[in-house]
């Protein structure tokens, strides 16, 4: 594997056959959310949506943790004193940066290694897939400073919590463990942290024999229809069906049917056709 940036940047891509891991690196901050790394959070999708040796994302944390939220002293208190333009700039690079990830070009998959609060709410729910370690430590802590989840982390808890679960953990700040964060709907399992790379890189595997451009239209489509009315997705669904058969210039759909109807190589309901 290749390391791309220096240990000291906040922000640490390796590449290892189709992975780019995506290392939040500011251990010693418990990997809080400062704006350095927002900032080089949004350079990095970037330079990653047009390298072809990441073919999927993994999210992870230097160290203990994933990350501690938002940096309450450079985000919070520093910025407060620097007044509301300030501010409002330090949103958007935060804010930035996860809304790119939710829609990413390449499949997102949160390895959550430990600590995970507040601030990191946003950008969990904005990967693909969560894989959590029974060990890492969930938190909205925002009630045990003073705040309420801000930066989309109360939509994004709403997104993937029910009601009840929401509000317990919003209203209490009380910690929980990846098993319950599983139980919950918050990350899809979570393993023994022995284990967790290993089981994020099967993931992987799967994810890197499927045709891109469908993956891409697949989970763009899924995160966009699920708040439409029943009309509107049903023809959003097609013009994305129909945007990805222009788009895949490997003419995956056509070569999938092939392979099963005339070839009988493999077959559809027990894996993906040959790319
Ligand atoms: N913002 C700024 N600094 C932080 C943060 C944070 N979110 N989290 C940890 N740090 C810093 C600490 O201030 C400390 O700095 P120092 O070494 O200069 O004193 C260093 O990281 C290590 O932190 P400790 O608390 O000593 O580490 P420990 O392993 O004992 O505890 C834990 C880890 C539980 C994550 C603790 O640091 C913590 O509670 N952090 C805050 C978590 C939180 O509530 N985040 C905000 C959520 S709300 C939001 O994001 C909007």
């Amino acid at each position: 594997s290749e390391v791309e940036q220096t240990p000291a940047s906040p922000v640490v891509v390796e590449f290892d056959n189709g992975i780019a891991f995506v290392t939040l690196n500011r251990p010693e901050k418990r990997n809080a959310m400062n704006p350095a790394l927002n900032i080089r959070m949004m350079e990095v999708l970037d330079e990653l949506e047009a390298d072809d040796r990441c073919g999927v994302l993994v999210l992870r944390g230097a160290g203990q943790s994933w990350s501690a939220g938002m940096d309450l002293k450079e985000y919070f208190r520093e910025n407060d004193g620097k007044g509301r333009a300030a501010v409002l700039k330090s949103r958007r690079q935060s804010g930035g940066w996860w809304n790119r990830l939710m829609y990413f070009e390449k499949p997102t998959i949160a390895m959550v290694n430990g600590w995970c609060f507040g601030g990191a709410f946003t950008p969990l729910v904005a990967c693909d897939l969560a894989i959590a370690a029974d060990e890492a430590t969930f938190g909205l802590s925002e009630i045990n400073w003073g705040i309420l989840p801000g930066g989309n982390v109360t939509r994004a808890v709403a997104e993937v919590m029910n009601h009840r679960d929401s509000l317990y953990y919003i209203m209490t700040g009380e910690n929980f463990g990846g098993q319950k964060a599983r139980d919950m709907g918050l990350v899809n399992e979570s393993v023994p942290l022995a284990d967790l790379e290993t089981r994020v890189r099967a993931i992987c595997a799967s994810l890197l024999e499927k045709n891109p451009v469908v993956l891409k239209a697949a989970k763009d489509t899924f995160k966009r229809v699920r708040n439409m009315p029943w009309e509107q997705a049903d023809d959003y669904i097609y013009a994305k069906l129909e945007q990805m058969l222009f788009l895949d210039k490997s003419n995956g759909r056509a070569e999938g049917l092939k392979q099963f109807l005339d070839d009988k190589t493999y077959r559809p309901g027990l894996g993906a056709y040959k790319r």
